[in-house]
């Protein structure tokens, strides 16, 4: 019978989310594209012009998984930029690495790592990110304040995720999607059924956008704002520490 990852806790569902991203890491653009429509990459870039990144800023991509947030960012920091991407799947990270290489020669950073614990210097980084990551984490708490430590005092912590539309259409119209027409989709291109069974699951596990808000208020971040995409089902949340 398959296993229900969404329902596990600690060391179990680390190790159940590193194999599911090991295992999908090839198909995963071309999965993610399509179950998005495309709009995956212009929701990374309205979060990334809604947190002002500039030149200057230091950045932590965490699980940045195969690069699209990571080389977003590469881009609008220029040559000099200095961005890293950490993520706890190495072959997500392989694919990372040959879209980087191939982009931008030289200057990459890919480390194979966990949020809550990226070996990074206290108070080291002016922006972190995370898009598609925190609902997959074993413990958010951990991650917050891992977050805290490496992040400068003011510094920025940007997440984009799944989510939950408060308004009940948007939110029927939603779950039908996730239920009925993505398994389909994903049937059609070819792709891993256990793996957006999860995506399903873990979505409707995963705090709503006021919830995060509120979780992220309680855990110490300031000036905590959030944003919805695609009728609520995607939320952005930008805080100070
Ligand atoms: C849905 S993918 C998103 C990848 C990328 N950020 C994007 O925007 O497309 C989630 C990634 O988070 C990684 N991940 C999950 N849990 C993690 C953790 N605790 N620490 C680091 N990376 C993690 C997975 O391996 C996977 O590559």
């Amino acid at each position: 019978m398959e296993t229900d990852g969404s329902l596990l806790k600690g060391q179990e569902k680390e190790e159940y989310v590193t194999g599911m991203f090991n295992r999908i890491a090839r198909p995963y653009d071309k999965l993610n594209g399509l179950i998005s429509m495309g709009r995956d990459a212009k929701w990374r870039q309205v979060a990334l012009d809604w947190a002002q990144v500039s030149c200057d800023d230091k950045v932590a991509d965490l699980g940045t998984g195969t690069g699209d947030f990571f080389l977003e960012i590469r881009q609008r920091l220029g040559e000099e930029g200095q961005v890293v991407g950490i993520d706890i799947a190495e072959n997500m990270l392989a694919v990372a690495k040959e879209k980087a290489q191939a982009r931008f020669p030289g200057n990459i950073d890919l480390r194979v790592g966990t949020a809550a614990a990226t070996g990074l210097a206290d108070a080291s980084q002016d922006l972190v990110t995370m898009g598609w990551v925190l609902r997959n984490v074993a413990d958010r708490a951990a991650v917050y304040r891992e977050v805290q430590r490496i992040l400068r005092p003011g510094g920025q912590f940007l997440c984009v995720d799944m989510s939950k539309p408060s308004f009940a259409p948007s939110r029927w119209a939603s779950q039908a999607y996730l239920a009925l027409a993505m398994p389909i989709l994903i049937r059609v291109a070819g792709g891993d059924r256990e793996a957006y069974d999860y995506l399903n699951r873990s979505t409707k596990r995963f705090p709503n956008r006021q919830e995060l808000h509120s979780e992220w208020q309680e855990a110490g971040f300031a000036d905590v704002k959030s944003r919805s995409f695609m009728m609520g089902s995607i939320a952005a949340h930008l805080a100070r520490t």
